[in-house]
């Protein structure tokens, strides 16, 4: 029984080959939910896919590659149909100390961890059915708000996207479209 009514939505989960982008597969999965899950490891992406019951697309992405997402997105949509749910779940790290910190090492974290979900979130937004709620969650976590050393380009990105959702809650929540942050520890 899907006692989230979760049964029939259509989902887009990023990082999902593993982790907690996996985990939340899993959940919406038993819910009944038709998926259509994105990661840069593919191998780990099709592993994900076939022990999930229900339908479940594998789509291969690598974040960093901005022109690659709306595409991605547009063939999950063609696969599952117009998306209700999108969970950005995807993110990479590179400790690094700010002493040696380079331009492109700050920027690749920004695209995949920031960037690329307000990519995926402007498709998600132009190929969902705006007849039904949608709905978007970004994993952030709480290095938005606590700096640690060599964390310095992480937790710049993960304090964007925080605000980032805040922008999409208020600017998308009108049109029926719910954006909430998680910040796991
Ligand atoms: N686990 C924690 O304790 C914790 C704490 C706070 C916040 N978080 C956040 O929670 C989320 C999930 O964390 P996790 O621990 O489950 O991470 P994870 O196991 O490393 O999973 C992240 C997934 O994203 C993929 N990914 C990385 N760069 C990508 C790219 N350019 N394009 C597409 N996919 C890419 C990774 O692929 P590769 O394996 O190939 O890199 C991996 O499959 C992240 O946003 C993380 O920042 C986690």
């Amino acid at each position: 029984m899907s006692w989230l009514g979760l049964k029939g939505r259509r989902v887009l989960v990023t990082g999902a080959a593993g982790g907690i982008g996996r985990a939340i597969a899993e959940g919406f999965a038993a819910q009944g939910a038709i998926l259509a899950l994105f990661d840069r490891d593919a191998e780990g992406l099709e592993r994900t896919r076939a022990t999930l019951p229900g339908t479940t697309e594998a789509i291969p992405l690598d974040l960093s590659d901005s022109d690659a997402i709306a595409p991605a997105v547009e063939a999950a949509a063609s696969r599952i149909g117009p998306p209700d749910i999108l969970v950005n779940v995807a993110a990479m790290s590179l400790p690094r100390s700010l002493a040696t910190l380079t331009a492109e090492q700050f920027t690749l974290q920004m695209g995949v961890n920031t960037t690329a979900a307000l990519l995926t979130a402007q498709a998600f937004r132009r190929l969902r059915d705006p007849a039904r709620p949608g709905a978007i969650t970004n994993v952030s976590s709480i290095a938005a708000a606590h700096a640690v050393p060599n964390g310095a380009a992480y937790s710049s990105s993960k304090a964007a996207l925080s605000m980032l959702t805040r922008q999409l809650a208020v600017e998308w929540g009108p049109e029926g479209i719910r954006c909430n942050l998680l910040n796991p520890a």
